[in-house]
């Protein structure tokens, strides 16, 4: 009987671990700072990406980031993902995951 409450307590706290891992994760997404996404975007991302309405002209092969946030459905979370990974095409700016987040809240203000 007690080893069934073992058992029954370890999944318990494993789930419980699980959702506090979850909640932070998107706890950081939901702090994010658009602003300050664009004061990076503007700072790093310009030189390829349309960044903003008021930006003339980027790189010809780089989407603009009303593009991005139109086309590819992606939400914030996954804009942080992918900023987070080298992408072939893209130097790897070693952003951190607040600056990552920071960017993604921008892109998506641009839709
Ligand atoms: C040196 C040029 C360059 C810089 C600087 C650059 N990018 Fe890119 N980025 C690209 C290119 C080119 C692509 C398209 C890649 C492809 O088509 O495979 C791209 C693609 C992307 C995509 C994915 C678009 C999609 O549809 O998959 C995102 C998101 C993105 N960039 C965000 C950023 C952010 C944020 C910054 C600034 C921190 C940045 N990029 C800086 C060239 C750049």
């Amino acid at each position: 009987m007690s080893g069934f409450f073992t058992v029954l307590i370890s999944r318990t706290l494993t789930v419980a671990c699980l959702l506090i891992a979850g909640m932070t994760w998107s706890g950081a997404a939901l702090a994010a700072d658009a602003a300050r996404g664009e004061t990076l975007a503007k700072r790093w991302c310009a030189a390829c990406h349309v960044v903003s309405a008021d930006q003339a002209q980027g790189g010809t092969q780089a989407p603009a980031f009303s593009t991005i946030a139109k086309t590819r459905g992606l939400d914030a979370a996954g804009i942080a993902l992918f900023l987070l990974a080298p992408h072939p095409k893209m130097p790897d700016m070693s952003l951190s995951r607040a600056e990552a987040a920071d960017l993604a809240a921008y892109i998506h203000t641009q839709k």
